[in-house]
């Protein structure tokens, strides 16, 4: 049976320990020169409806890393620009490739594509989650601490699709997550309860220095997802007193850090003292898109292999 990535929680936690270190040994592997070519032969099918840097790259390195090969594909180049449908690409996607990342502006695409498909599919975004974001994330943070036992992370600015799956994250990880967020633009209700009904315990707050009080982990997002371009004005309005400073990283643990799944915008969620500061961790958690994306990948497209015992 085929598994796919699309919501956080199509992991349990033994699978999501075992990806998280399994990425720590592959990044030990790359940055000592020792070839690991566990996906030899295999194809990766990358298709973007949106715009990416990170995501984009992390992927097609990760499979070049590991032996195989990645093909980037954008849907105005694809038949899907002029109306093919996702059920028919899908199912020819799955006679060519081993597996497929599919960043779309509704979840639902995805869900589509994988229903329809005989391979593995990985959210590579969507409106509503960012599994492989909080991969990284929470490689980054056991880098940091060892463990994510005990700690508490504070979401800061807008409850989207990457606070969503960290939200959700924490059934496996039993992070306490403190949500900051402006009338009007807090998680979905669903999320939310979700996450409670399987133990997690997410508070809900208006002030970010009540969410950052006692925060290991401070985390911001832009305050305009890809798709909401248009409601930018309105948004950078809603916004305002939710940009993590200095003084918001005061009110934090001493040894907090800060976190963000980038692309950063200056002087709006964050100021440049703070994303170019002593806590920040923002560009090991970009690396780490790469270790956690390949561990994903074997752990999906080659079941035999194990990466460490
Ligand atoms: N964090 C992230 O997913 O970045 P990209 O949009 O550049 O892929
Ligand atoms: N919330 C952002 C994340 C970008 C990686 C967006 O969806 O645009």
């Amino acid at each position: 049976m085929n598994k796919d990535l699309i919501s956080i929680l199509d992991l349990d936690q033994g699978e999501l320990d075992r990806i998280i270190t399994d990425a720590v040994e592959l990044k030990r592997m790359r940055r000592s020169g020792i070839p690991h070519p566990f996906l030899a032969g295999m194809n990766l099918a990358m298709i973007f409806e949106k715009s990416s840097t990170r995501t984009r790259i992390s992927f097609e390195v990760g499979m070049n890393d590991l032996g195989g090969h990645a093909l980037f594909l954008n849907t105005q180049d694809l038949q899907i620009g002029r109306g093919e449908e996702i059920r028919d690409t899908a199912r020819v996607a799955s006679r060519f490739v081993s597996g497929v990342m599919v960043r779309a502006y509704r979840h639902q695409t995805i869900q589509d594509f994988a229903r329809y498909s005989s391979i593995p599919v990985i959210n590579g975004l969507s409106d509503r989650e960012h599994p492989c974001q909080i991969l990284a994330d929470l490689m980054t943070i056991r880098e940091r601490f060892g463990s994510t036992v005990g700690l508490r992370l504070a979401w800061v600015g807008d409850g989207d699709n990457v606070c969503n799956s960290m939200i959700l994250s924490s059934v496996l990880t039993g992070m306490e997550i403190s949500v900051a967020t402006p009338p009007g633009y807090e998680p979905p209700n669903d999320i939310i309860d979700a996450a409670r009904e399987k133990g997690a315990k997410i508070q809900l707050v208006k002030d970010p220095e009540s969410a950052v009080e006692g925060a290991h982990v401070v985390v911001t997002d832009t305050w305009v997802s890809m798709g909401e371009e248009g409601e930018r004005g309105k948004r950078l309005e809603a916004f305002k007193g939710f940009t993590v400073t200095t003084a918001l990283m005061k009110k934090a643990e001493a040894d907090a850090v800060f976190m963000h799944c980038l692309p950063a915008h200056r002087g709006q969620e964050v100021t440049d003292e703070v994303i170019e500061g002593p806590q920040s961790v923002v560009f090991d958690e970009a690396e780490n898109r790469l270790h956690a994306q390949k561990a994903l990948l074997v752990s999906l497209l080659a079941h035999d292999v194990k990466i460490k015992d």
